[in-house]
């Protein structure tokens, strides 16, 4: 069997960062070098104080702590790095195409083919290259055709590992994962090899039969059937939502009766003002465009209907609170509690946050916005990145503060956005005493507790009941 000595990781993003320092430490006897060609994120990673690492992640300063320097490294000499891994991940983001044929739908997989070419070459000894971005169907032949074409005539197997951590729980989805999925060309001897070092790599800390072998297709298309069937899920109990604030029954009961029967489970049933992320939206986009691709319609409009749903949540929860302030918010202060896309992360992409702010801007509102986390950068980058209005009319209509009560401090109302604990300890007395009234609360994530709320003399809504 191949012994694994050397594994290169190109992208130290959310995903490449924590999977290779969970590696590094479970495999001693391994040297993990993880590349990016962002200095700052590298310079972040090898900061001497491990708590400014660039990725906010429960656990993963420990880690890092640990491995990194004994044979966990971070650099951007990429070409040093490819020359001598006997394994490279490609960790690099897949964003949904902007320009183009698929615009809006496909994934853009401009950074993969730049790093297939760059592995072509430099590599001199035979590679084993794993996919650990999502990508969609079939992207490992794209991948093995440049570097068969294009290479130094060095031999490479091409494995599909998909991901399936959680931010927020990224270490402990990575230390006791539901199982790790493999594909690879297990038909051929050398594919077999390939994909039989990888597995030996994981069943270092991870047990045997979760480590799941399968073709590369399977494994491609499991993880884009994965993210949307739990997407579908939350678009599926929000859709409930909005029936239940018509109909009097209550969103956390109707998920609770249902998610008792043991055939659907509890899990992903929590109605919300949307799910958001760097991969709920673009996978399912990804499927839309490879269903829309093979003439298969009624597939591509099913999962469509996932991401329609999402967009209405959002929508519907913002001009809640339009329509509930006596329909204008045009001059009235609104805060925001929290910014990130879920709890225990400091990643915004997709956050529902970013569309609630844009909406109630575009009626005038005055934003206010606390996050735990997120820097006050990344939130002005967010709205700016939506081009709805000018970066000068960002910074002059939101205002970024570092606590909950500065925030909520002459305010009309405030939508809790982000399910932070945090939020569940604040002294809600104090926040209703210092807000303009009447004091409107909207609980976007069903977080709070609405009958302690009401008492205060806070207006209380929160979405499904
Ligand atoms: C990853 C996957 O790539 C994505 O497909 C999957 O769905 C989720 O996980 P993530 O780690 O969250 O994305 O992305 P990001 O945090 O943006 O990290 C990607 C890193 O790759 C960035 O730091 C970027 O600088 C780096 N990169 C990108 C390179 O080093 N080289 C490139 O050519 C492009
Ligand atoms: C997801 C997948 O869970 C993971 O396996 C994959 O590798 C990457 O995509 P992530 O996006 O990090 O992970 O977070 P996840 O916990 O899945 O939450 C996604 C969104 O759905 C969040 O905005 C979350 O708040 C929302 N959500 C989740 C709900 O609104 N209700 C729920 O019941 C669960």
């Amino acid at each position: 069997m191949t012994q694994i000595k050397n594994i290169c990781c190109i992208g130290a993003g959310y995903v490449g960062g924590p999977t290779m320092a969970v590696i590094a430490q479970k495999c001693p006897e391994i040297n993990v070098t993880v590349v990016d060609i962002n200095e700052e994120r590298i310079k972040a990673w090898n900061d001497e104080d491990v708590e400014n690492i660039p990725i906010y992640e429960p656990g993963l300063s420990n880690v890092v702590k640990e491995a990194r320097d004994r044979n966990l490294f971070f650099s951007t000499d990429v070409d040093a790095a490819i020359d001598k891994a006997d394994m490279i991940f490609i960790s690099v983001n897949t964003p949904t195409k902007t320009y183009g044929i698929g615009k809006g739908m496909a994934a853009d997989l401009k950074y993969i083919e730049l790093c297939a070419r760059q592995i072509a070459r430099v590599s001199k000894t035979d590679k084993i290259v794993v996919e650990k971005s999502t990508l969609p169907v079939r992207t490992a032949e794209a991948l093995k055709n440049i570097l068969d074409n294009t290479g130094n005539g060095v031999n490479y197997q091409i494995l599909s590992n998909p991901e399936f951590l959680a931010e927020g729980t990224a270490v402990d989805d990575l230390m006791n994962p539901d199982r790790v999925l493999i594909g690879g060309d297990i038909d051929t001897t050398e594919g077999k090899k390939a994909v039989d070092a990888l597995v030996d790599v994981y069943a270092h800390w991870v047990p045997r039969e979760k480590l799941l072998t399968t073709n590369v297709w399977s494994s491609e298309l499991s993880k884009l059937t994965a993210n949307a069937f739990l997407a579908q899920r939350v678009s599926s109990i929000n859709a409930m939502s909005e029936l239940c604030e018509k109909t009097g029954a209550d969103v956390n009961e109707v998920s609770k009766a249902v998610g008792m029967d043991s055939r659907i489970g509890s899990k992903f049933l929590k109605s919300s003002v949307g799910f958001g992320g760097s991969c709920f939206q673009k996978d399912i986009l990804n499927l839309v465009y490879i269903s829309k691709s093979f003439g298969l319609h009624e597939v591509a409009d099913y999962w469509e209907q996932v991401i329609l749903m999402n967009d209405h949540q959002k929508r519907r929860f913002a001009a809640k609170i339009v329509q509930t302030l006596f329909n204008t918010v045009s001059g009235k202060k609104i805060a925001l509690l929290g910014w990130a896309f879920k709890k225990d992360t400091n990643d915004t992409r997709e956050s529902a946050a970013i569309y609630v702010a844009d909406y109630l801007l575009n009626e005038q509102a005055e934003i206010v916005v606390y996050d735990p986390k997120v820097k006050t950068e990344q939130i002005y980058a967010d709205l700016d990145y939506l081009n709805t209005r000018s970066s000068e009319e960002n910074r002059a209509r939101v205002t970024v503060v570092d606590g909950a009560y500065k925030a909520t401090k002459d305010a009309h109302a405030i939508a809790v956005l982000t399910e932070w604990d945090e939020f569940k300890e604040l002294d809600w007395q104090k926040i209703y005493e210092g807000m303009l009234k009447p004091a409107f609360l909207f609980d976007g994530r069903r977080l709070l507790d609405r009958k302690t709320k009401e008492n205060i003399g806070f207006e209380f809504y929160a979405i499904g009941s």
